[in-house]
């Protein structure tokens, strides 16, 4: 009986039943600002249904993650997760889940690229000056992060590799509050995502000094900004992916309309008009197919896994 009333469920998915977006970073980052733009456009196709976000933050991503992946299959909690679905399983020792086998992948949202960027006060107008100002200042530091396995983390790892130069890493739970302090100039760098970045930009409320993408952004406020491979740093390229998942078991039909409604949402005028404004690229179609979507996170976990093990980064 149970089972033909959980059919029956899945079959007028969602119903009038709210669904519970989990984002593993604080409010105000960029992992939040996707979630909720994706609310937005996610509520018309599945039927006008209430859509909450819920930040539950810590342990680089893994907590919010491990929260979905424990949750009723049922489809009304889903998780919005970026690039650390790829690098949790090499640097996140005992993790509580598997990100292949507990998760079902609905579809890819989109691509984010970062920006190196530094508190207003920071004595460099250019990424060379800036350069020049860390070697000056080595080993007095600060380097903003969403704790380990971030992306902001990841990037950082990359970004002092290709200085050469060691920073401390302080770890926040998500670059929004991060991005806070890097304004007030309790820190000094961070690497963070163009979705929180533009708009701190745009405002010099921040020093911009490069773009992690192989080519420069068009965005208006990001287009003069040189890539950190014009800078000399061979083969940077870090951009941040960000996809939708739900438990593991969540019925076929909610699957199918989850996907459905992933799709039209990518394609809603307002959505990509606001990520697009802040330097995000949104996947087409096929990256929405949730097939490409799992295959595409094996390839980033296999790509990552020596990075992170050759930096001999890891957390308990
Ligand atoms: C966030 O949403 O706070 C960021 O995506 C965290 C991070 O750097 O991964």
């Amino acid at each position: 009986l149970a089972a033909a009333a959980f059919s029956a469920g899945a079959q007028d998915f969602p119903g009038s039943k709210p669904i519970t977006l989990i984002v593993p970073f604080s409010a105000g980052g960029p992992t939040d600002r996707v979630a909720r733009d994706l609310a937005e456009a996610l509520r018309k196709p599945l039927g006008n249904v209430t859509i909450v976000v819920d930040n539950a933050a810590g342990a680089g991503g893994s907590i919010g993650a491990n929260k979905v992946a424990k949750a009723s299959n049922d489809g009304h909690t889903l998780l919005v997760h970026h690039i650390g679905m790829a690098t949790m399983p090499t640097l996140v020792r005992n993790i509580p889940f598997n990100v292949e086998n507990d998760f079902e992948y609905v579809g890819m949202i989109n691509d984010v690229p970062m920006t190196v960027i530094g508190k207003p006060t920071l004595p460099a107008n250019n990424y060379k000056e800036m350069v020049a100002w860390v070697n000056q200042n080595k080993g007095k530091i600060n380097l903003g992060n969403a704790g380990i396995g971030s992306a902001s983390h990841l990037c950082g790892m990359l970004f002092q590799q290709a200085l050469g130069v060691e920073m401390t890493a302080v770890p926040y739970k998500g670059t929004g509050p991060a991005m806070t302090d890097l304004m007030g100039g309790q820190i000094d760098l961070m690497c963070d995502q163009t979705t929180n970045t533009t708009s701190q930009i745009e405002g010099k409320k921040v020093k911009a000094f490069a773009v992690t993408s192989p080519q420069r952004l068009t965005t208006a406020a990001l287009k003069d900004l040189p890539t950190m491979q014009e800078m000399g740093a061979k083969g940077f390229n870090v951009s941040i992916f960000h996809g939708l998942y739900a438990p593991k078991g969540t019925p076929a039909p909610v699957l199918k309309k989850l996907n459905d409604a992933l799709k039209v949402a990518l394609k809603d005028p307002d959505f990509v008009k606001k990520q697009e404004g802040l330097g995000a690229v949104v996947v087409t179609d096929n990256r929405v197919n949730p097939a490409e979507h799992k295959k595409f996170v094996q390839a980033e976990i296999a790509k990552w896994s020596p990075a992170i093990k050759a930096a001999g980064v890891y957390v308990d």
